[in-house]
């Protein structure tokens, strides 16, 4: 591979192409949960390719940051508060990254808008019911997969594929006998966001991106500009 044409290339390829959508702040709600459901929407009807992906960033006790991508389980408005819900193994990194610092941050980006958003939280784990909800709810692929190993531990040896196939037979067999059966780590958590930045993307030549952002303040938010 031609690592110098790979680079030029990636010179050359453009972002925040546009034509993009404009975005006055004047007229953003006070709160962030509905213009993140807004803006969810619009990328949604606009075929914007998996919109509910989004990025996990956590920490290690010693700060140490690590991302991964996610899906977005749902999200709740509720009384000034707005949380965003994913599910995973508490026993992965990233769980037991939470299970140390709570705090968390999560990001998403829809090219086809120029739009960028994050939030940033203290995460919590919802009960054992939620998590039943959440397992029994997905199509039985995810639920083998669910029951198939220790996501984020280490497999063993060089040609692991063997162990991986033993364990999905033994996750079959799991759910032939119990259809009921949720993974002791299964989890759903909930990121109540106390910031949260919406960002438009500008394709025009002032390159004057919008980026507006909302600190919650209790039950309040507040909100404002930044450069961009
Ligand atoms: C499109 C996509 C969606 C994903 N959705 C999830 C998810 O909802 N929950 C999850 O635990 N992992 C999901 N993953 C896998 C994670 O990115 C990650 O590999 C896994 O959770 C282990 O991460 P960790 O070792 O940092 O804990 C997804 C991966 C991709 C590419």
């Amino acid at each position: 591979m031609e690592y110098q044409v790979l680079r030029e290339r990636l010179c050359r390829t453009p972002a925040l192409a546009g034509p993009l959508p404009g975005f006055d702040p004047r007229n953003a709600p006070p709160e962030p949960g509905p213009l993140f459901a807004h803006w969810l929407a619009d990328a949604l009807d606009d075929g914007v390719p998996e919109p509910h992906v989004m990025t996990l960033s956590t920490a290690d006790p010693a700060g140490r940051p690590s991302s991964r991508v996610l899906m977005l389980r749902g999200f709740q408005l509720d009384a000034g508060r707005l949380d965003f819900v994913f599910a995973s193994e508490a026993a992965s990194r990233k769980g037991r990254e939470l299970g140390a610092n709570p705090y968390a941050a999560l990001n998403w980006y829809w090219p086809r808008h120029g739009r960028q958003i994050r939030a940033t939280g203290r995460v919590t784990a919802l009960d054992r019911r939620a998590a039943r909800e959440d397992f029994l709810g997905r199509g039985e692929p995810s639920r083998i997969a669910g029951f198939t190993g220790l996501m984020s531990a280490q497999l063993p040896g060089t040609d692991p594929y063997p162990e991986y196939q033993r364990a999905r037979v033994r996750a079959r067999e799991i759910i032939a006998a119990d259809p009921q059966a949720v993974p002791e780590g299964h989890t759903v958590y909930a990121l109540r966001a106390d910031e949260a930045e919406f960002f438009q993307g500008d394709s025009g030549p002032d390159r004057f991106h919008r980026r507006l952002r909302y600190a919650r303040d209790g039950e309040r938010w507040t909100r404002g500009m930044l450069w961009p």
